[in-house]
């Protein structure tokens, strides 16, 4: 494992060999049903929910909230928190049943889930800030300006957006697209979404 460490994270390999423990293999098979080939596990503490709470309903944000209504593929909730994450989003907020946090959605996150913040919520517990809804019927996504402190919403896979969150939209977006389809996978509208953000509307930090 400090090999591995040393070889990819050369920046953490002095702290985790003064940190980390060996432990039996049969309390490693207990910890980790499948056992990547590399014989490595990490176990991180969730990020702090108060710092969490913090920094999605904070006064001010200087980066959209992703906002994703009752996701069901838990690869698209993984590849959304990694494109927060990595584009600097405040965080992922979800809606319905699915658990951001189930260990598909981490591993479809590659660890980016310890690098914003993701909570689960009630539709009627958003933060404040205007919101911007992605549908296909909705208003050119590039003739408008997003906002550092917009809530970016996306429907589900299979039903899109719901009335209840179509009420409460402040706009109506639509991605570009050809007349004859019908829509994008949820992570890629997500994609193209923050990528709009970050031309020309994202305030310098
Ligand atoms: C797979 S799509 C949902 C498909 C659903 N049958 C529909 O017609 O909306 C999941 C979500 O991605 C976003 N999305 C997909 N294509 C889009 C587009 N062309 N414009 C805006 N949002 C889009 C929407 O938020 C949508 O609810």
């Amino acid at each position: 494992m400090l090999g591995h460490a040393a070889e990819l994270a050369p920046d953490l390999s002095a702290e985790l060999a003064a940190r980390a423990e060996s432990v039996a293999p049969e309390t490693l098979r207990g910890l980790v049903p499948r056992l990547h080939p590399t014989s490595t596990a990490a176990l991180a503490e969730r990020r702090d929910p108060a710092a969490n709470r913090q920094a999605l309903y904070g006064s001010s944000r200087a980066a959209p909230i992703v906002v994703l209504e009752d996701p069901r593929h838990l690869g698209n909730v993984g590849a959304v928190v990694r494109l927060a994450a990595g584009i600097g989003a405040t965080g992922v907020l979800t809606t319905g049943t699915t658990d951001p946090w189930h260990p598909s959605a981490v591993r479809g996150g590659a660890g980016l889930h310890y690098a914003t913040a993701v909570e689960r919520l009630a539709l009627d517990a958003l933060p404040d800030g205007p919101l911007y809804v992605l549908d296909p019927e909705g208003a050119e996504l590039r003739d408008t300006h997003l906002p550092d402190d917009a809530l970016l919403a996306f429907g589900t896979e299979r039903h899109g957006v719901s009335d209840q969150l179509r009420a409460r939209a402040d706009h109506l977006l639509a991605l570009p697209m050809r007349p004859q389809v019908s829509s994008y996978n949820l992570a890629t509208s997500v994609a193209m979404t923050l990528y709009h953000w970050t031309t020309g509307t994202r305030t310098p930090r």
